[in-house]
C-alpha cells in the first residue's frame, strides 16, 4: 500500500508573514506539496506578488488579507472573514516577526508593546481562533481526525539566547516557546 504522508491536496493552510522573506518560502512549500494558500501581512502589494508567485509557480488557489497583526483586539474578527472566505483553515503557519533594536534602558514601551503585540500576542490570539475553529468542525459526535490541524510557529535561535540590544525581540521568542509547549499540552 502507498502513502504519500507529505501530501497536503484539500487541505487549506494560512501563513502569516507569508508574503516575503521565510513566511513566503514556506508558503510555497506547502503549496507545492498540495495545500491551497491564505496569507496575511499588511503589504497589500507585497501580499499580491506573492499570491501571483504562488499561484503561478504551484496552480494553488492563494487568498491574501491585508492586515496588521498589531490590532489584537481585531484578529478574531480577521480569522472569521478569513473562514468565511476559504470554507476552512487546516494548518496555521505563525511566521509574521518585528524586531525593535535598541539598548534595555533606551527601549521605549511603544516599541516594546509593538514586538510583544506582533511576536507573541498576536500569534496567541489567532492560535486560539485557530484552536474554537478546529474544534467546532469537529464538535457533534464527528470523528476526532476531522478536528486534527496543526500549528506551526517560527520561533528563533533568540528562543534560548540573548544578545545585546534585543530585548523585546528575545522576550517575545522565548514566549513562543512556552506558548508552543503550552498549546501543545492542550
Ligand atoms: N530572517 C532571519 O534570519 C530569522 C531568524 C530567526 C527567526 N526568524 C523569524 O522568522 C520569521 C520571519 O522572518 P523574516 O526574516 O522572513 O521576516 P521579513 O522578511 O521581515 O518578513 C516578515 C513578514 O511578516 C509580515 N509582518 C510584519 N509585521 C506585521 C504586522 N504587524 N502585521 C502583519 N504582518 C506583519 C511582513 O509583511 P508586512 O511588513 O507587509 O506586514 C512579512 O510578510 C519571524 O518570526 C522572525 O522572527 C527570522
Amino acid at each position: 500500500m502507498e502513502s504519500n504522508l507529505f501530501d497536503l491536496s484539500g487541505k487549506t493552510a494560512l501563513i502569516t508573514g507569508g508574503s516575503r522573506g521565510i513566511g513566503l518560502a514556506v508558503a510555497k512549500g506547502l503549496a507545492r506539496h498540495g495545500a491551497n494558500i491564505t496569507l496575511v501581512a499588511r503589504t497589500e502589494k507585497q501580499l499580491e506578488q506573492a499570491q501571483r508567485q504562488i499561484q503561478e509557480e504551484t496552480n494553488k488557489h492563494t487568498w491574501t488579507f491585508p492586515f496588521d497583526l498589531a490590532q489584537t483586539d481585531q484578529i478574531e474578527d480577521l480569522f472569521e472573514n478569513i473562514i468565511k472566505e476559504t470554507k476552512g483553515i487546516n494548518i496555521l503557519v505563525n511566521c509574521a516577526g518585528i524586531t525593535r533594536r535598541a539598548p534595555a534602558e533606551d527601549i521605549n514601551l511603544n516599541d516594546w508593546g509593538q514586538v510583544i503585540d506582533v511576536n507573541l500576542t498576536a500569534v496567541f490570539a489567532i492560535s486560539q481562533a485557530f484552536c474554537r475553529h478546529r474544534k467546532h468542525i469537529g464538535a457533534g459526535g464527528k470523528p476526532a481526525t476531522l478536528m486534527a490541524g496543526k500549528i506551526i510557529n517560527i520561533g528563533s535561535l533568540m528562543c534560548h539566547a540573548a544578545r545585546p540590544t534585543n530585548t523585546a525581540y528575545a522576550s517575545s521568542k522565548g514566549g513562543i516557546l512556552m506558548l508552543t509547549k503550552s498549546l501543545a499540552v492542550e
